[in-house]
């Protein structure tokens, strides 16, 4: 089994899409790791699996514990790790928590929320040696203080700018963009625009690769339900109906049985 890396990422651009889906723990991520090129342990945690209302309010620390889990779990996918809201606000802050990351935990890149302001923190990083990828178009770490979750790209305006955007983070030493909530058309623009692979999500078709939440591609997660998400699984109904056996056993004496005792 060859693990994935940067240049396998890279060299499938135009000739094979990237399958990318998150994880936060070693379990699931041992899962999706035969399937998927990029496992990314993303921020949506905190809304996911810590049932907070948007992607704030998680540490460094504790995107590293889950970093830490899923590199646990994962053989030959590449390891995209969020840096947290607040966790790269200047490139000294940047420096010192990508640090974190690469000290702490065997991740293979790091992904960042950005705009224009931090394209040269994204060149520091990348001058560093961090392997960077650059997530544009709807940001959820901005959704406070854009008052909710916007697609972008509708305007003419709009859309010249996050073009120009994506090639300065190329240029800035971005291996990779992560176009969210994006027109397809700009996404597919992008795409052609730029060397390194796109990821998107609302994105449209054209992208060099697709990447859901796995909470909302198996179905655990209804709290809502983004158009761009297409469910594969009802894994919440499958686990209910588990569990739901599982106390009847226990309720009714069935479980354990003779030959699950000692
Ligand atoms: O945090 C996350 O899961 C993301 C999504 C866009 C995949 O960034």
């Amino acid at each position: 089994m060859q693990k994935i890396t940067l240049q396998t990422l890279q060299a499938k651009k135009s000739k094979e899409k990237i399958v990318a889906i998150t994880a936060y723990d070693a379990l699931m991520a041992g899962i999706f790791d035969e399937f998927a090129e990029i496992i990314l342990v993303g921020d949506s945690l905190n809304m996911s699996f810590n049932a907070k209302n948007d992607t704030l309010g998680l540490n460094v620390e504790q995107m590293i514990y889950h970093t830490h889990a899923v590199c646990a779990g994962v053989k030959r996918a590449f390891v995209l790790a969020d840096m947290p809201f607040g966790s790269y606000q200047n490139t000294k802050s940047a420096l010192k928590n990508a640090l974190k990351f690469y000290a702490q935990t065997p991740c293979d890149a790091l992904k960042l929320e950005v705009n224009e302001d931090k394209i040269p923190l994204i060149e520091s990083l990348c001058k560093e040696g961090f392997a960077i990828m650059a997530h544009i178009g709807l940001q959820p770490q901005f959704m406070r203080g854009e008052g909710g979750y916007k697609v972008k790209g509708k305007e003419e305006g709009e859309k010249a700018r996050l073009l120009q955007l994506a090639k300065d983070l190329e240029s800035a030493g971005a291996f990779g963009l992560l176009l969210e909530g994006v027109k397809s058309d700009l996404g597919a623009q992008i795409t052609q625009s730029v060397k390194i692979p796109t990821i998107g999500i609302g994105a449209g078709a054209q992208c060099d690769g697709q990447i859901l939440v796995w909470s909302d591609a198996f179905g655990f997660f209804d709290a809502f339900k983004p158009k761009f998400v297409r469910t594969y699984a009802n894994g919440k109904a499958f686990l209910q109906e588990a569990m739901k056996r599982y106390a009847q056993d226990i309720k009714n004496g069935t479980f354990p049985s003779e030959k699950e005792s000692y």
